[in-house]
């Protein structure tokens, strides 16, 4: 028995890295599942793998009927929503404030933040009402930049900053009936690109960091996770053994660095 049979989940960015893992492992878990992505191919592959557990949309955050149309798939063919997973999102590549021009920072501002934070608070107000139907939950994907310097530039950190608050404020206002709560993996050697406005559009993390090497140096566990060892605290935000959660982060971004034992 899975830990979300018979339930329905939107998955947002779904199509490559940690949301691919999140659907794969809702599926595993007896969940059905509609995935928002942009890109198109991923999702037909998707699709392939995963059969009629999944139905896919291609489609753009930052569009509002882009995120109310996969909801109303889910209510059409899956009788209902419980689970919005907003996840879709993108990278500043740690560029700075003083080697970014004044006109490059104004454009990649507005690129970033419109599917870092425009995205999630259009997919929650899609959502919202199919939710409260079903008493159901809201999940974001943050990162360590939602709480810490580093992890990004001052785009990248203010936009998980500013959707960190997303989730204060919408646990506050969608409750009781619906729970709103984050997971914030660390780094994850994934597809993850940037603004277009940064040049940055066709970059992918992978390519411009040794990130698992940085994570098996740094990272206080030592280890360099992968997408699908984050997925448990998605479940069970989804699952009703979070029933008393909202409100609240689950940090699994396990930064800083412990001296080593000699
Ligand atoms: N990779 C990391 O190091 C890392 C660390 C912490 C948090 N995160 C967060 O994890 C989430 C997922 O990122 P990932 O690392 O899996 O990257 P990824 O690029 O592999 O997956 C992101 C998906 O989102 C989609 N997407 C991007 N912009 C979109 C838009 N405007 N509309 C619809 N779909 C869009 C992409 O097509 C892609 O399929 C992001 O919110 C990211 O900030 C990633």
């Amino acid at each position: 028995m899975g830990r979300l049979d018979g339930t329905s989940a939107v998955v947002t960015g779904g199509a490559s890295g940690l949301g691919r893992a999140i659907v794969e492992r809702f599926v595993a878990e007896g969940a059905r599942v509609v995935v928002l992505d942009r890109t198109k191919v991923r999702l037909e592959e998707l699709s392939r793998e995963l059969g009629d557990a999944v139905r896919t949309i291609a489609g753009d955050v930052r569009s509002f009927e882009d995120n109310s149309g996969a909801c109303a798939i889910a209510e059409r063919e899956f009788g209902g929503l419980d689970a919005f997973i907003g996840n879709a999102g993108i990278w500043d590549f740690g560029r700075s404030l003083i080697d970014t021009p004044a006109h490059v920072l104004a454009d990649a501002f507005d690129e970033l933040f419109a599917v870092n934070v425009k995205g999630y608070l259009l997919g929650a107000k899609a959502a919202a009402e199919s939710l409260r139907k079903s008493n159901g939950t809201l999940i974001l994907t943050l990162s360590n930049a939602a709480f810490f310097p580093a992890g990004g530039g001052p785009l990248y950190t203010a936009s998980k900053h500013a959707a960190l608050g997303l989730v204060r404020q919408l646990a506050y206002e969608l409750a009781p009936e619906v729970r709103v709560n984050a997971v914030a993996p660390g780094g994850l050697a994934t597809d993850l690109r940037g603004p277009g406005a940064l040049g940055l559009a066709d970059t992918s993390i992978t390519e411009e960091l040794p990130i698992d090497t940085i994570l098996r140096e740094h990272s206080a566990l030592r280890t360099a996770p992968e997408p699908a060892d984050c997925t448990g605290p998605y479940v069970l935000l989804a699952s009703e053994e979070a029933r008393t959660f909202t409100g609240t982060v689950i940090d699994i971004s396990t930064f800083g660095t412990p001296p080593r034992r000699q």
